[in-house]
């Protein structure tokens, strides 16, 4: 769902960098053959998480769930020459169309995809992560938040999506598993002394963490 009335998110997307050539090409051969379309971060928000990947500069990305990889190649536009980014999907299927996209992409080499449960390949990389990206399954939010902050270096800078959940993180007496671990992972973030936050009612939601 989106929060912001559909006039108002076309002209923010009219107004906002039209997307690169692969990424239009991933999205809209992702519509078309690839189950769950929707999960693609899309136009604005992909232009979104290039901006802020651009503004932190970062040598060392970790994304968590890569679909068919494209808001790993919008948050590789950011990295400093050299940089890496991780990024994990434990779906194999996937594999064989994202590394034909990161091959055709002068981004790709800097993109490494591991494919696994994401708790069990997390605790197995590098410190010194300068930002990561949690987009995969909401019930494990809060873990992936706690291996990846152990990683980070100080300073850096974590992004969750999805975290208004359609906007049923607001009803107190939900109950399915996803929206009751979002509430879950909001409230834990919020008093968490350990990092500053910012939740950004971009598309489906997007917390905003820096650690401290
Ligand atoms: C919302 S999609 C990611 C979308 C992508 N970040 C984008 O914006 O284009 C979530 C992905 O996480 C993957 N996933 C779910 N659970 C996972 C887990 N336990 N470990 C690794 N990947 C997982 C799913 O297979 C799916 O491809």
């Amino acid at each position: 769902m989106e929060f912001i009335p559909p006039e108002i998110n076309a002209y923010a997307e009219a107004h906002t960098t039209a997307e690169p050539e692969l990424l239009n090409r991933i999205n809209r051969e992702t519509h078309l053959e690839v189950l769950y379309p929707r999960m693609l971060s899309g136009h604005l928000q992909g232009r979104l998480l290039a901006m802020l990947a651009r503004m932190i500069n970062p040598a060392y990305i970790v994304e968590v769930g890569t679909y068919t990889g494209y808001s790993a190649l919008c948050l590789a536009e950011g990295l400093r020459p050299g940089g890496k980014l991780i990024t994990i999907e434990k779906n194999p299927e996937l594999e064989k169309r994202v590394r034909s996209y990161l091959n055709a992409s002068t981004l790709g080499k800097m993109v490494e995809l591991r494919i696994g449960e994401a708790q069990e390949i997390i605790p197995t990389l590098p410190d010194g992560i300068d930002l990561a990206f949690i987009d995969a399954d909401k019930v494990s939010y809060l873990k992936y938040y706690e291996l990846l902050l152990d990683k980070l270096q100080p300073g850096g800078y974590l992004l969750a999506d999805n975290v208004l959940w359609s906007g049923k993180v607001t009803d107190e007496n939900a109950r399915d598993a996803d929206t009751v671990a979002l509430q879950k992972f909001n409230n834990f973030v919020q008093a968490d002394k350990r990092v500053e936050n910012v939740l950004l009612p971009v598309r489906d939601g997007l917390m905003m963490m820096r650690k401290r």
